[in-house]
């Protein structure tokens, strides 16, 4: 039986050289995650939307962890065995968070830059409660953790 393709190929005889039209480039499957076996963003592996983030294990309960993504850096915070992500962004002036005091027993992170203070299992704000952390999906798989942002 023969290819599909061998229809078209036979078909082509010459390509057309248009004016002003930008060249050709190639674009690796991998790249853009279109094989549904994920792609390499760089280091990171990427699968239907998912951004392999740490080892869980290497999550401190006591230390926010940033992860850069494609889309944005994403917060990743543990309490207890329980996993947030959140854009990496703090709601007062949009300063970024991962250096920011995290309580682990009272599962609360401190803005560095102004001291904004934030419930981590919800993203609420504490100290302007109409203010909320921008979340992410997040599970956990194969012991690392995994995002998904955008
Ligand atoms: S930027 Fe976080 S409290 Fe001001």
């Amino acid at each position: 039986m023969r290819p599909l393709w061998s229809h078209i190929t036979r078909q082509i005889r010459q390509v057309e050289v248009v004016p002003n039209e930008p060249e050709a480039g190639m674009l690796f499957l991998d790249n853009i995650g279109v094989n549904g076996h994920g792609s390499q963003n760089g280091s990171q592996l990427v699968i239907g939307g998912w951004v392999k983030g740490p080892a869980a294990a290497d999550v401190s309960a006591e230390r926010p962890y940033c992860l850069q993504t494609a889309v944005a850096p994403i917060l990743i915070l543990r309490h207890e065995n329980r996993f947030f992500a959140y854009k990496n962004e703090c709601a007062h002036m949009a300063m970024p968070l991962d250096g920011g005091l995290l309580d682990a027993e009272s599962a609360i992170l401190t803005c560095p830059w102004h001291g904004f203070r934030y419930d981590i299992t919800s993203g609420e704000c504490l100290t302007a409660p109409q203010a909320q952390l921008e979340p992410y999906p997040v599970r956990i798989q194969g012991g690392h953790v995994w995002v998904r942002p955008g």
